[in-house]
């Protein structure tokens, strides 16, 4: 059996670069890679931690579902689900409660972040990382594709799965996170930031016209310097852009600064925004393809549910046998 790839997306809205470049893209990569049985999910549960309309989840779900897709995820080569369909999730993730301190909680980073940005701090926020666990282990993932801000609750993950072995014999693998190449996407508009909906002038949304990316990037914070170059500490605008080069091209940012050795900022802006136009329209149109075929979604979410769950149904059993539930 090829080992288990897992990894999740939240549905909350537009897509932007940061969200392509930091999962999806390397999701696709290791998809075509054909080393793994890949399974990749909906995280709505997760969505629900931080504000959101009732009204406009079902919307959100179904829009990251043709993203994946569009993106290329195949449903014939990678298992695609929503969580929430998997009832074993949040199940898992119960027990794993009952195994995390307060501690391990109170030092995430993202957690303390979002409260900062000034999120209510409801429990499921707090708790968070260990549903993410769950969704991990419950498959017994060996590798897992996330963002670089995903590392700590990665970290969680193998904390429990080693307190879990520890306690009641070896039940599962440590997984071991997949990062991209790439350092973090950050805001064209405030670079030490990480690229977000909440600065969305200096965010790229996958839904981005070539005249918008055209402006976005035109408009993005450099330096006074004038040659392209690399050093993210202390030319962070220029080096974000290069990066985004870099990926989109699937080139190293070493190679791009050579390549617009002695070009201006403007020019390598053009370029820049001309790479990420072009590589957007690809998506864009395969995702106005798939949007039309509503029934079509929901089935290929209902097939990658039906293949999952009884992985899921037979470690959560597992899992209740060894705790010394009856
Ligand atoms: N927390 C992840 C993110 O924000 C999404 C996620 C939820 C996830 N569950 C997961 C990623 C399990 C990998 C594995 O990007």
């Amino acid at each position: 059996m090829k080992p288990i790839i897992v990894s999740g997306i939240k549905p909350s809205g537009v897509l932007h670069i940061g969200n392509y470049l930091g999962m999806i893209k390397q999701s696709v990569d290791l998809q075509e890679s054909g080393k793994y049985s890949c399974l990749y999910f909906v995280a709505d549960y997760h969505s629900l931690t931080t504000g959101y309309k009732p009204e406009e989840k079902s919307a959100e779900v179904m829009g990251i579902i043709t993203d994946l897709l569009a993106a290329g995820l195949d449903p014939k080569k990678s298992i695609l689900f929503v969580q929430s369909h998997i009832l074993e999730h949040a199940n898992l993730a119960w027990i794993f409660n009952t195994l995390t301190s307060m501690g391990q909680l109170e030092r995430m980073v993202e957690y303390k972040e979002k409260v900062a940005e000034g999120q209510v701090p409801n429990a499921g926020l707090f708790d968070y990382p260990v549903l993410m666990a769950a969704d991990i282990l419950l498959y017994k993932a060996r590798k897992v594709p996330v963002g670089e801000d995903q590392r700590q609750h990665l970290e969680l993950a193998r904390d429990i799965a080693r307190t879990f072995n520890k306690k009641f014999g070896e039940t599962f693998p440590e997984p071991e996170g997949v990062f991209t190449k790439a350092l973090r996407v950050m805001s064209l508009s405030d670079p030490k930031k990480k690229m977000s909906k909440t600065m969305p002038a200096g965010c790229l949304y996958l839904t981005d016209s070539p005249k918008k990316i055209a402006e976005k990037i035109g408009a993005a914070v450099t330096d006074s310097q004038k040659e392209v170059g690399y050093d993210p500490k202390n030319r962070p605008g220029i080096s974000n852009l290069v990066n985004i080069y870099a990926e989109f091209s699937d080139d190293t940012p070493a190679a791009v600064v050579k390549k617009f050795q002695g070009a201006s900022y403007k020019e390598f802006k053009g370029a820049a925004a001309e790479l990420v136009s072009e590589k957007l329209r690809e998506i864009q149109e395969r995702k106005s393809e798939i949007e039309k075929n509503k029934k079509e979604i929901m089935r290929i979410v209902g097939e990658g549910a039906e293949s999952v769950r009884p992985v899921a149904q037979k470690t959560l059993a597992e899992v209740k046998n060894k705790i010394g539930l009856v």
